[in-house]
């Protein structure tokens, strides 16, 4: 991709909220099918809530996976390049602070004098761009003029390891999984015989105290992280950064999500991490903004230098044809796997006319939806429900199939609508003449007959043509 391409994009990530192309209240009604449909519910719901945290059901769940696997596929198995690993998310305290986040992992928070409510700095000064911090209103109270001077608050959540709680116990939930994979680089690069270049991919669980969470599961506190740290010469840096950034672009057009709802923004010198020589940031225009969900970064020799120099342990490659010795640099590719299933429901998401009524229908790629078949009995007599008993159990063992006989068939193949099915398949009063059934199509609304025999085949092949 070159820099005159039309995804690229160099103005403020933050460009304010533009709906247009999204169903209007868009998030509200994601949040509510989430709920209705088995996709997200609200963390300890019975208890109140806990502040952004968010559980995912039995939906939820199956497209977080398929999300995750096809990530793995893309940047794991499908390469000799690049090896898996899975690191803890309690590590030595020393890690996060060679890494820099003890002393910088902050954001400027300012206090209301009156309400004593906290806020981000940045956020108040983007939202009241005309008035000087002295002048600011309260978006909770309402009172002008009441903040305090900024003061740095550190994102990382602190813990104890062990019975006894004192500063010689503490330990932090990881911020990012990036570090596990540094301070594992000779392990897995010895262990794997790996050359450089080459990458090391984890997906886990990552934490963050954020002040400021919010639009549902785009920012929160517990979020999982899908990160590959890519090794190179120093020198190749540049040109491996623009091969990741075109990659991870196109796979995510290839997940199916609209190219014009997304955009890469180049960070400004203001705006870089303290390890980063350059990053971008792939955005999706979401209901409330461009936003980021992937960073895109040239760490150069940051981390690995750093904790070399805290650990006191080598950590350089010894290239053995050049017979040199140095410390990589870093190439990062890091996406949340919580926002990308934002974007991917997001953009997934319609409401249309059919026959006088309005369906509410998920167009999610066939192969990202938690359920590839559902198989209904016309009616819960002549023998249809045991026809359609033993098509799912057949097709369940290849394909992620749901049995459903309640309510009319319209309101089964709605439901399967809101939960994306990409296919219904119907046993009707022709099946027991014939062996056929139909196979409805989600997004074109057509059926074809198919025969029971050639319905695996059929499913592989509508599957396989995406
Ligand atoms: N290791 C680099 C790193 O962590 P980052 O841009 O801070 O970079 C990478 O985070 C990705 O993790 C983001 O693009 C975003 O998708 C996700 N992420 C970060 N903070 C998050 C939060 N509070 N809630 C949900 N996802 C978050």
């Amino acid at each position: 991709m070159s820099d005159d391409d039309p995804h690229m994009s160099s103005d403020d990530a933050s460009s304010g909220q533009d709906p247009q192309g999204h169903v209007p209240d868009l998030m509200d009604r994601l949040v509510s099918l989430c709920k209705q449909r088995g996709f997200v519910f609200q963390s300890s719901e019975i208890y109140g809530g806990l502040g952004s945290v968010y559980d995912y059901g039995p939906l939820g769940v199956e497209l977080k996976r398929n999300l995750r696997e096809a990530w793995w596929r893309e940047m794991v198995t499908s390469r000799e390049d690049v090896e898996g690993l899975e690191t803890g998310i309690l590590m030595n305290p020393e890690v996060w602070v060679a890494s820099g986040h003890v002393a910088g992992f902050t954001d400027p928070l300012v206090e209301c004098r009156n309400c004593h409510r906290r806020f981000r700095e940045d956020h108040l000064s983007e939202e009241q761009p005309d008035a000087e911090r002295g002048e600011w209103q309260c978006p909770v109270c309402g009172v002008t003029g009441e903040f305090t001077e900024p003061r740095q608050f550190n994102l990382m959540f602190r813990t104890f390891m062990g019975p006894v709680e004192d500063e010689g116990s503490v330990a932090y939930l990881r911020p990012e999984t990036a570090q596990g994979t540094y301070v594992n680089f000779r392990n897995v690069q010895e262990s794997a015989r790996q050359k450089i270049p080459f990458g090391v991919a984890q997906t886990g669980r990552s934490f963050r105290n954020e002040i400021t969470p919010g639009n549902f599961i785009f920012r929160t506190r517990e979020f999982e992280q899908m990160e590959m740290q890519y090794f190179v010469e120093p020198g190749t840096d540049d040109e491996w950064l623009a091969t990741w950034r075109e990659r991870r672009m196109e796979w995510l057009v290839g997940l199916g999500i609209r190219e014009d709802r997304l955009r890469l923004h180049r960070h400004g010198p203001e705006e870089l991490a303290h390890y980063a020589k350059e990053a971008w940031d792939i955005q999706y225009r979401f209901p409330f903004g461009w936003q980021e969900f992937e960073g895109i970064h040239n760490r150069t020799d940051f981390d690995l230098a750093s904790h070399q120099e805290h650990s006191g342990k080598k950590l350089e490659y010894f290239d053995h044809e050049k017979q040199e010795r140095y410390l990589p640099y870093v190439i990062e590719t890091a996406i949340g796997l919580d926002r990308l299933f934002l974007v991917v429901l997001a953009d997934a998401y319609a409401e249309e006319e059919v026959e006088g009524d309005t369906r509410t229908v998920l167009r999610l790629k066939p192969s990202l939806a938690p359920i590839t078949a559902a198989v209904f009995p016309l009616v819960k007599k002549d023998g249809m429900p045991e026809i359609a008993h033993a098509i799912a159990d057949d097709l369940r063992g290849r394909f992620a199939v749901f049995y459903d006989e309640s309510g009319s068939i319209g309101r089964r193949y709605r439901r399967q609508d809101e939960a994306g099915t990409p296919f219904c398949i119907t046993v009707d009063g022709q099946t027991s003449e014939d062996d056929t059934v139909t196979v409805r199509d989600r997004d074109t609304l057509e059926q074809v007959r198919v025969p029971i025999s050639g319905l695996a085949k059929h499913l592989a092949a509508a599957m396989g043509g995406e």
